[in-house]
């Protein structure tokens, strides 16, 4: 076995490399702090792997995206949304009786308590659809309380997470109705999962929802892109709250408000509101350019930049590729798309993009795809919260069949004061 070395004040630590079925390599320092009485210092994480997963890979130097080992491509093209999350939690495609059963507890766990539909009227028309949603969902833990006991169980785990992943898109057009003042449209029990989204959402008394594949199937492909990522900022947040053993529906909560931060799943929302900001201001592709380079501003070009991808987003690609087409079909304009391709074109060529790796990621040009289905701005990081559910919940489920588990927990470097003594107020400074 190839073994790492560390050499410290006339120490040797021998530790052992861990490798993927991939390839990737890590050095295992588990007995580091039991053998040296040091830890590792890694803000921002970027070095450091908190798990093994056998749930995506992802190789960032070559754009490389798969879920259980089948290529994010493949699955865009010709899979539906719940054969993916049945993928994702379960580990494998699902065969008919499989889907079947997934697709019955997804219709059997599509409405939500009537009594949460009262939470609605307490917030405010302002509210932001991500708050709603966290609240919401933390709200089941309430509500479905015979579904999840102390002991982690297949049986309630897997009422669990078709309660969410039905639920969730519930939660999520029954918010949209609330903000535009409309009553609140039922799930049909014969409708797919994307097709039933759009319908809570669209349908009206005065305006019965029109169905469209093409869009139904835009809507999830877009899911599918989504649905999971590795150990990001949100999915780790589950993650670490999880190993508390912190029931799902709460360990998914905070994982939503993880996600909404515009760094992260909040991005798709910033990237349509610099769009448009570089339109009604009219600001050049250039100024834009120089003011994301610009140290001392706080801009950022929103959907550009990942922390994994270093050559392309495989996701940015697809969705590009998929804008093109079916604008082009339903022969759509948006000013916007004109002005993100031209960014792009611009950020591609300019050093500073170059040198440090920066590429369009899947904020990008997600957001563009949802304006054309009609989703507003505000719920664009509920769409990627959607998406993003089967993953967070298959990681959960990874991280609690593995045993032991062991709660999430990690060091730090104490820089404050030392010791010193309670001072009564009159001989404080
Ligand atoms: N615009 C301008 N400069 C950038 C950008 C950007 N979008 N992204 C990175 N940089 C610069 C950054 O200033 C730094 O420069 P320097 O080395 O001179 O200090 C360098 O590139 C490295 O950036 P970093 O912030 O240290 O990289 P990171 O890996 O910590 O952050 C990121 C990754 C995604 C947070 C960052 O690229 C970013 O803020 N992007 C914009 C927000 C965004 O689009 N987020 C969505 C990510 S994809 C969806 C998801 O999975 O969350």
């Amino acid at each position: 076995m190839e073994k790492a070395q560390l050499t410290f004040n006339g120490m040797n630590l021998e530790m052992p490399i861990i490798e993927g079925t991939e390839g990737e390599k890590a050095i295992d320092i588990s007995k580091l702090r039991q053998e040296t009485n040091m830890i590792t210092l890694d803000v921002g994480y970027q070095n450091t792997g908190s798990c093994m997963s056998s749930i995506t890979f992802i190789d960032g130097d070559n754009g490389i995206l798969r879920y259980r080992g089948i290529p994010i491509d493949e699955l865009a093209e010709k899979a539906s949304f719940s054969e993916v999350a049945y993928l994702l939690i379960y580990g494998n495609l699902p065969n008919k009786e499989e889907q079947q059963l997934f697709s019955s507890r997804l219709t059997q766990n599509s409405m939500i308590h009537e009594e949460m539909l009262r939470f609605f009227d307490g917030f405010p028309p302002t509210a932001h659809p991500m708050a709603i949603l966290g609240t919401m969902v933390n709200s089941m833990s309430v509500y479905y309380t015979d579904y999840y006991t102390e002991d982690f169980q297949a049986g309630t785990f897997d009422l669990m997470a078709a309660s969410l992943i039905s639920r969730i898109r519930t939660i999520a057009a029954y918010s949209y109705k609330h903000s535009i003042g409309e009553p609140h449209v039922y799930p049909k029990r014969d409708l797919k999962y994307a097709s039933n989204f759009l319908y809570m959402m669209f349908d009206s008394p005065v305006n019965p929802y029109v169905p469209d594949p093409d869009i139904e199937r835009a809507l999830s492909t877009l899911l599918i892109l989504h649905a999971d990522h590795e150990q990001n900022c949100s999915t780790s947040t589950v993650r670490l709250v999880g190993s508390s053993m912190a029931n799902l529906y709460a360990s998914i909560c905070a994982g939503i408000c993880a996600l909404w931060g515009p760094l992260h799943g909040g991005a798709n929302q910033k990237v349509i509101e610099m769009l448009e900001g570089i339109k009604q201001d009219n600001i050049t592709i250039q100024q834009c350019i120089s003011s994301a380079k610009d140290k001392g501003s706080k801009f950022r070009l929103f959907g550009f930049g990942h922390r994994v991808y270093k050559n392309y987003d495989p996701r940015a690609k697809i969705l590009k590729e998929y804008c093109e087409k079916i604008f082009k079909k339903y022969n759509y304009q948006d000013p916007l798309i004109n002005i993100a391709m031209e960014l792009e074109e611009a950020a591609l060529k300019d050093e500073f993009f170059i040198e440090r790796k920066l590429y369009p990621n899947v904020d990008f040009y997600s957001g563009i795809l949802y304006r054309m289905i009609g989703i507003p701005t505000d719920m664009f990081t509920v769409m990627f919260a959607i998406g993003r559910l089967p993953g967070m919940i298959a990681q959960w489920k990874e991280m609690h069949d593995a045993v032991p588990l062991k709660i999430g927990r990690p060091r730090q470097i104490y820089t404050g004061s030392n010791l010193r003594h309670y001072l009564p107020m009159d001989e404080r400074k």
